[in-house]
């Protein structure tokens, strides 16, 4: 008899607990990584996230250089993971932008920028770059390298899109 009181005292405290617990899990939003470290599958789906823009032909604010710019034949189009959009004026912690640039000739250059956070990268809203392979895996170099980070091309990305800090580095949108 002792022990099935027992037993009926914990089944009651394990109901009682776990009740709190998802009440209060269904209370509260999904709360905001403070770090979002992307890796070979993060960007694997990326063709078919929200298109936050689609560009064709030269732009000035790309040097003539970076993305094709200087190529009047190529379609940029860059793409937003959940159609994401600035809360309080800067993109959330886990933000994916990917920047998809092909022309008829061939040229397939992927692009990505990740809103990493926790301080990752002060100078440029704490954003990271990056170069992708056309399955959306990151790229690496001719050395091995893989081609990720604040100062990913010895801080061209960064250097540019700081051309758009007001809009928190991002141009398109
Ligand atoms: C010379 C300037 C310049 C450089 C260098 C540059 N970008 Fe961009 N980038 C732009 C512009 C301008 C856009 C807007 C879309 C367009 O016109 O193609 C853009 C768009 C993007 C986008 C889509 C988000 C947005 O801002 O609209 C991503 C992602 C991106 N660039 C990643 C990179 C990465 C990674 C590098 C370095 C490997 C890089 N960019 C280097 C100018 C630059």
């Amino acid at each position: 008899m002792k022990k099935f009181y027992y037993t009926a005292l914990c089944a009651v405290a394990f109901i009682g607990v776990t009740t709190l617990i998802s009440s209060c899990k269904s209370d509260s939003t999904t709360p905001t990584p403070q770090e979002f470290i992307a890796d070979n599958t993060t960007f694997s789906s990326f063709a078919g996230w929200a298109v936050g823009g689609t560009f064709h032909g030269a732009n000035p604010s790309l040097g003539g250089m970076a993305h094709g710019g200087n190529d009047t034949s190529v379609t940029r189009v860059v793409h937003f993971k959940d159609d994401q959009n600035r809360v309080n004026g800067k993109f959330p912690t886990g933000t994916l932008v990917v920047k998809q640039s092909t022309s008829p000739a061939g040229m397939n250059e992927i692009t990505a920028m990740v809103k990493r956070g926790n301080n990752f990268n002060p100078n440029a809203g704490d954003w990271e770059f990056f170069m992708l392979t056309p399955t959306g895996t990151i790229a690496t170099d001719a050395n091995g390298g893989v081609m990720r980070g604040a100062n990913l091309m010895d801080g061209m990305c960064a250097g540019c899109h700081k051309g758009a800090s007001a809009k928190d580095y991002i141009f398109s949108k």
